[in-house]
């Protein structure tokens, strides 16, 4: 049976997308069988593709992002999906708010899923420059690795 993620940022164009075609990218190399999507606490970018920036990061390193288009978490998504991963404190802070009573997804931070990173958040990186693209990539990727490595010690 397969686990299924629900990767969560403000936007959903930048922080989310990224982590959604890196899980993505890296259970279909190992062959392993993951439900994924991603999701906003925020409205404003509905339907938009990734930010170019998040896409041609995630595309250096040979994940193409670029057909994934941003929604917005729902009620539902807390009995849909197994696990709800937030990029930042705050994320979380507002999934818990939107969390229905007695739903059954389990809540996390991405990079509590990296042991030893020392982070806790993965900053956002709207605002900011390519490099800071370049260190969302790498935090991302870091959390992620560590989540498939929890999947695989699990199945
Ligand atoms: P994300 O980044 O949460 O990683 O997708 C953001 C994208 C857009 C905005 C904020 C954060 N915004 O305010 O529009």
């Amino acid at each position: 049976m397969s686990v299924s993620v629900l990767f969560v940022c403000l936007g959903n164009i930048c922080r989310s997308p990224i982590a959604d075609g890196v899980l993505r990218h890296r259970a279909a190399s190992a062959m392993i069988d993951v439900v994924v999507d991603s999701a906003g606490t925020g409205d404003w970018h509905l339907g938009h593709p990734p930010d170019r920036r998040a896409q041609s990061i995630a595309l250096q390193n040979g994940v193409d992002i670029s057909g994934l288009r941003a929604r917005q978490v729902t009620a539902g998504d807390f009995d849909t999906f197994d696990h709800i991963i937030a990029m930042d404190h705050r994320n979380l802070a507002d999934l818990m708010a939107l969390r229905p009573a007695g739903s059954r997804a389990k809540l996390s931070l991405l990079l509590d899923h990296a042991d030893g990173i020392g982070l806790h958040d993965v900053p956002d990186p709207y605002c900011g420059s390519d490099d800071d693209f370049a260190e969302t990539y790498r935090l991302v990727e870091t959390g992620v690795r560590g989540l498939l490595g929890g999947f695989a010690a699990r199945s």
